[in-house]
């Protein structure tokens, strides 16, 4: 994108001493009061991307637009959301493609929604399913803030585990707390060779996932991971690991719609 910032854009303003982020909503006649000035909204709308935006005590910001994973990381949220590293192997690992039909519950905040319809692009479609308005609310205005109003993305209140409406779906993506109750709606939605995936905190709720596929016998390629990142410092002869990371945020279950006997 190479349009100057327009009014009710979101933007990253980076401090160059110390890497720091703002992150900001862009209106006309705002201001953003920052411990190394004052800056006006008026001054960054209209300006590209890249460009430099000096703070009323003369200190300079790189104004940025937000990468996803910015976006994700800032965005409001009145749920708990999958974190950018997990987004990153749900991609791969469930193979989102461009063109892919996506049934997700529940949108949450909307971070996966955001990560899914970037995967399946203008010919795929996402379907949400989510039992509170008051999430669909705020999911809504995040993908909105992030993406505009995007067509192929179909947002319905439903409880998922009254089952699925759908058919033929090329992935099925759960984040809900006990996704073994619609295992046999997702084996008679997803197409063949289609794949689930369920996002859980606890391998409790994983065993009881991985035990209801076995049971139903329509699934093969079962498999269960994590992924944890590692950031480095390198600082002079300060090259190490730092000593702090997210030590857990949930379990990946895989599993193919498929089998022989
Ligand atoms: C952890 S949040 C999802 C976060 C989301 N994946 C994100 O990345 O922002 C779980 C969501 O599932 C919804 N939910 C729980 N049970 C559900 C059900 N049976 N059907 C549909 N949505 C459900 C909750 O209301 C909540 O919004």
């Amino acid at each position: 994108m190479t349009q100057p910032i327009a009014e009710g854009e979101c933007i990253i303003l980076l401090d160059p001493t110390d890497e720091k982020e703002f992150f900001f909503k862009m209106r006309k006649g705002g201001h953003i009061n920052l411990h190394k000035g004052k800056i006006l909204h008026d001054e960054i709308i209209g300006k590209s991307e890249g460009a430099v935006v000096h703070s009323s005590r003369g200190n300079p910001f790189l104004i940025l637009r937000p990468t996803l994973y910015q976006f994700i990381m800032h965005m409001k949220r009145d749920t708990q959301i999958i974190y950018p590293k997990d987004l990153a192997l749900i991609l791969v690992y469930a193979d989102i493609y461009p063109g892919c039909i996506v049934l997700e519950a529940g949108i949450g905040s909307g971070a996966l929604t955001l990560a899914l319809l970037r995967g399946v692009g203008e010919k795929g479609k996402v379907i949400s399913y989510e039992v509170r308005e008051e999430f669909i609310r705020r999911a809504k205005k995040n993908i909105g803030l992030f993406l505009g109003d995007p067509p192929n993305l179909e947002v319905k209140q439903r409880d998922i585990y009254e089952g699925i409406e759908e058919k033929g779906l090329d992935r099925v993506i759960l984040d809900v707390p006990e996704p073994w109750r619609v295992v046999n709606d997702v084996a008679e939605s997803l197409r063949p060779g289609g794949m689930l995936l369920g996002y859980l905190p606890t391998i409790i709720q994983v065993k009881s996932l991985v035990d209801a596929l076995r049971e139903d016998r329509r699934f093969s390629s079962i498999q269960v991971f994590e992924s944890l990142i590692r950031n480095w410092n390198i600082e002079g002869l300060s090259v190490r690991p730092f000593h702090r990371m997210v030590a857990h945020t949930g379990f990946l279950t895989l599993a193919r719609r498929g089998k022989i006997y």
